[in-house]
């Protein structure tokens, strides 16, 4: 397989986007894919630059068994897209963030992350910074998804 670089991005990378790095990463742990697979996570403010994740999402990652405490948020920048194969945004919001900096040279994948889940009630994981404790296990079930979605694809056309 082709060494694959993917970062996944939100608004303020302690809740959605570090939730998906630690259950991708996990998956990829465990298909021994760890070392062609790269993943990385940032978000498009710099509110939270070296923070942990919120310990709302780090509890309810550890109640399916995904460990997040030892990611640090860190900022998108324009440099990322010579980095990254897929970077993928939670949200149109984070999208539109990412696309104002997209050089037009760049031949990698920029989507909305879900575009790779199965299911289809959903096309953004919702912020749940502000929200009910609910929303962390909702984004948990849409980024377990999305993420088997995206390591299927990454095996189908990487290989
Ligand atoms: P995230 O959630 O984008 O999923 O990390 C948020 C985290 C922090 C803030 C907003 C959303 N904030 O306003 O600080």
């Amino acid at each position: 397989m082709q060494e694959t670089r993917v970062l996944f991005v939100c608004l303020g990378n302690i809740c959605r986007s570090p939730t998906a790095h630690g259950i991708f990463q996990a998956y990829v742990d465990r298909e021994n894919l760890s070392h062609v697979i790269r993943i990385e996570s940032a978000g498009t403010s710099g509110w939270h630059v070296g923070d942990p994740p919120d310990s709302r999402a780090m509890a309810a990652a550890k109640s399916r068994g995904f460990d997040l405490s030892r990611l640090r948020g860190r900022g998108f920048t324009a440099s990322d897209f010579l980095a990254f194969d897929y970077i993928l945004a939670m949200d149109n919001d984070n999208l539109s963030a990412m696309q104002a900096l997209q050089p037009s040279t760049y031949t990698g994948h920029l989507s909305l992350f879900l575009d790779f889940s199965q299911q289809t009630a959903y096309r953004e994981v919702p912020d749940p910074y502000y929200g009910a404790a609910d929303g962390f296990s909702t984004v948990l079930d849409l980024v377990e998804d999305g993420c088997a979605g995206l390591l299927e694809h990454i095996r189908q056309t990487r290989s």
